[in-house]
């Protein structure tokens, strides 16, 4: 039987600070009906001045290995490599993850970062997977971790309705293909012709550090809304079929969809694309908001929580983001103890 990926625990974890709708229109030109009605958002949570995305990974990282713990015994928390999915990370240099890893006890195993905005969990995903197929790792800890509200523009209305902070996390480990849990296949893709329309422009070796402040607002997050709604639901949607066409599964087949969660109005369109029912479709996005690399873990988090996500339940994770950059996996849901 061939060595795959099986997911064994999942976990999560949110900043105290919770911004509702009502919150944001004092402080800026919006109100609860807009933000509601165009992006299906009620609230967001912040980090605290001083709270970085290492924090929220670290937490996060526990509570999924404390679940594994719960699901598969003491020995099921002993991972042997660390995957983070982030674009806030702590510093620009060097990675995030050794230091995660480093906190949680973890020892001198492998950890790096990937970067690949609201797609940077399926790429870690995949990536830990195939480390895990190969025989390079046994266990792995995957982790998306994201504090976009320490990058957004403050008086920029639109990027501050959408994004939130938090992280979501899940271990994995070796095993067979017909066990509950098995990542069955992944479909990854990229289009760089679409790079400036998710960006932050300053800071890097293209805009160089200057000994003043960088100009016009270019170190903060910037978004092309429109073309970026167009592109998550074609690529979401092209990516989902193909990878549904790869295993032999059908839309109506899949029992529950977890998207990244970027504007229900994505969501929607991406099951109308797919033929979906409602019912197909997880969405924690109004209480979370776009989370980017944490979506699609804390997701499945509060679908497990809430009985949404049932063991044998026929799953498919898609996500889309900058870079441009999209990713889809599959899964049938295993029994899992969770927090
Ligand atoms: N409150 C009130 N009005 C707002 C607003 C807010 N928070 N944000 C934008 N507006 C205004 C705009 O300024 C514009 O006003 P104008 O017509 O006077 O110029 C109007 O609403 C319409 O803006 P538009 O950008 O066309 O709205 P939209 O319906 O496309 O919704 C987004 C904007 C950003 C919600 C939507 O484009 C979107 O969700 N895009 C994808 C975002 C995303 O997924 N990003 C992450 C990708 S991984």
């Amino acid at each position: 039987m061939s060595r795959v990926a099986v997911l064994c625990g999942l976990g999560g974890a949110l900043p105290a600070t919770a911004v509702s709708n009502e919150e944001l229109a004092e402080q800026l030109d919006t109100s609860d009906r807009w933000i509601r009605t165009r992006t299906g958002i009620g609230r967001r949570h912040v980090v605290a001045p001083g709270e970085a995305t290492s924090d929220l990974a670290v937490a996060a990282g526990r509570d999924a290995l404390a679940s594994a713990r719960r699901t598969g015994g003491e020995d099921a928390a002993g991972v042997d490599l660390v995957v983070l999915a982030t674009s806030t990370p702590d510093r620009p240099c060097p990675a995030t993850a050794p230091d995660v890893a480093h906190r949680l006890g973890l020892g001198t195993v492998p950890a790096f970062d990937v970067s690949a905005v609201c797609t940077g969990f399926v790429y870690a995903l995949a990536a830990a997977a195939s480390m895990i197929t190969a025989g390079v790792a046994e266990r792995a800890l995957v982790i998306g971790a994201d504090t976009f509200s320490t990058i957004l523009d403050p008086a920029d209305r639109t990027t501050r309705a959408i994004f939130g902070d938090g992280a979501g996390a899940v271990v994995l480990r070796a095993g067979g293909a017909d066990e509950p849990g098995a990542l069955l296949g992944f479909d990854l893709g990229s289009d760089g012709s679409g790079a400036d329309l998710i960006t932050v422009r300053a800071g890097g070796s293209r805009q160089r550090s200057t000994p003043g402040p960088p100009g016009d607002g270019d170190h903060f997050f910037t978004m092309d809304g429109r073309p970026v709604f167009t592109r998550a639901v074609l690529d979401m949607s092209r990516s989902s079929q193909a990878l549904l066409d790869r295993i032999g599964w059908t839309p109506a087949e899949v029992d529950k969809v977890v998207a990244h969660q970027a504007n229900i109005r994505i969501l929607n369109a991406v099951g109308e694309q797919l033929g979906l029912e409602e019912k197909q479709i997880v969405a924690n996005l109004d209480r979370v908001g776009n989370t980017v690399a944490a979506s699609i873990p804390l997701a499945l988090r509060d679908a497990a929580a809430d009985g949404e996500l049932r063991p044998g339940h026929r799953v498919l994770l898609t996500g889309f983001g900058g870079g441009l950059t999209w990713g889809s996996a599959a899964l049938v849901w295993p029994a899992l103890e969770t927090g």
